[in-house]
């Protein structure tokens, strides 16, 4: 195509390389993703629907309202590496994981106290905490269903995901004040302190590998698992699942200071609120700036009032630690290229660097 024809607006001819408004480089993969995960839409949307329509309405609430279906778009496009990338397992496990993902997403708005997300109201608030709480219940039993299809070895992986996920919510809601000298340091996947160090950054990183790094992972792992990938291709998609987990946490961390309200769907200033330290806070508190004390007053405690959630929000953004928190955001996003760098080339290997790339740059 000439490069007048681009300026023209001959769009209906041009090659669309969109899928989920991710470019992902490749117009005949980004034709076969859009139709897969139509079928993982209609799957979701179609088993969300059976049963009774007041707890329908409330499941499928967020279905509708939005989000990035990052999940199955990991597992769909990691299914491309493997040699059957056509089977319709990869659409189960793919609509599994956007189920699971969902139900937390209720169960985290209640626990977060969130009002909105996805850009509408969260179902908390639109109905009450019971109500979201049942409806993440509910997903996570059309999940179960759709598990007991592919078989016991799916059930284990995500019976096994969850329970690391639940970890983590409670690990962040416990805080890194439960690492006393008794206990000695956090271990697992995230590692650099020794023994009985208290190290806030050390429980952060385990608890985001918990929390979000578990699932996208397992997103991973079913690709490899469902597209015939060998053992060793599948230990790695599962690492490459770790990193991008952890770097898309941090992503959304950084994004809830930094996002002008409005701009992902969810209210900025959350972890403030909630009293959530996240990197860029902790990196913010061990900096000695002319800032810091007032900072550290701030941070002291889940912040209620509105003046005082902005005031913390403008430290922040001026403060070192948001540059910190992208290099190490960047560091996780290395780990992903080379764990592709040793993954099958081709379009699907590029088109999973643009999916990172994207999702991390929407931190600025
Ligand atoms: C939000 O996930 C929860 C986190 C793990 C940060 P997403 O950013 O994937 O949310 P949706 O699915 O696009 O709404
Ligand atoms: C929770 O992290 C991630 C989940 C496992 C649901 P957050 O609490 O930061 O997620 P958001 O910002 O509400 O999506
Ligand atoms: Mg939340
Ligand atoms: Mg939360
Ligand atoms: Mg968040």
């Amino acid at each position: 195509m000439s490069s007048d024809s681009m300026t023209t607006g001959t769009a209906e001819t041009a090659p669309d390389h969109t899928v989920a408004g991710v470019d992902v480089g490749d117009a005949a993969l980004a034709a076969m993703l859009r139709e897969r995960l139509g079928d993982v839409e209609t799957m979701l949307v179609d088993r969300l629907a059976s049963g009774e329509d007041f707890l329908s309405e409330v499941a499928l609430h967020l279905v509708t309202a939005g989000g990035k279906r990052f999940r199955p778009l990991m597992t769909l496009l990691t299914g491309h590496l493997g040699p059957q990338p056509d089977t319709d397992r990869l659409v189960k496990a793919a609509v599994v994981c956007e189920m699971i993902h969902l139900a937390t997403l209720y169960h985290d708005d209640v626990m977060d106290e969130a009002t909105m997300r996805r850009g509408v109201e969260s179902a908390n608030s639109r109905w009450d905490n019971s109500t979201a709480i049942l409806a993440g219940d509910f997903l996570f039993a059309h999940a179960s269903m759709l598990l007991a299809d592919l078989g016991p070895a799916a059930v284990q992986l995500i019976a096994q995901t969850f329970a690391e996920l639940v970890t983590g919510q409670m690990r962040e809601t416990v805080g890194p004040g439960a690492y006393d000298a008794a206990d000695g340091a956090a271990g697992g996947a995230a590692d650099g302190a020794a023994g009985g160090t208290f190290d806030e950054a050390e429980h952060y990183l385990r608890v985001i590998w918990e929390k979000t790094g578990s699932l996208i992972a397992a997103a991973a792992q079913f690709g490899g698992e469902y597209s015939g990938a060998d053992a060793e291709q599948i230990a790695r998609l599962r690492r490459l699942g770790d990193a991008v987990g952890i770097a898309f946490q941090i992503a959304d961390d950084i994004i809830d200071i930094a996002s002008p309200s409005g701009d992902s769907g969810k209210t900025p200033g959350t972890d403030l609120r909630e009293g959530v330290h996240t990197l860029p806070m902790i990196y913010a508190l061990e900096a000695d700036s002319p800032d810091s004390p007032r900072l550290r007053e701030l941070l002291a405690q889940p912040l209620t009032d509105d003046a005082e959630v902005a005031e913390a929000l403008d430290l922040l953004r001026a403060s070192d630690g948001m540059r910190r928190a992208r290099a190490t955001l960047e560091k996780y996003v290395d780990d992903a290229m080379t764990e592709l760098d040793a993954l099958p080339a081709g379009p699907a290997n590029e088109a999973l660097r643009r999916l990172v790339r994207f999702t991390v740059d929407r931190v600025g």
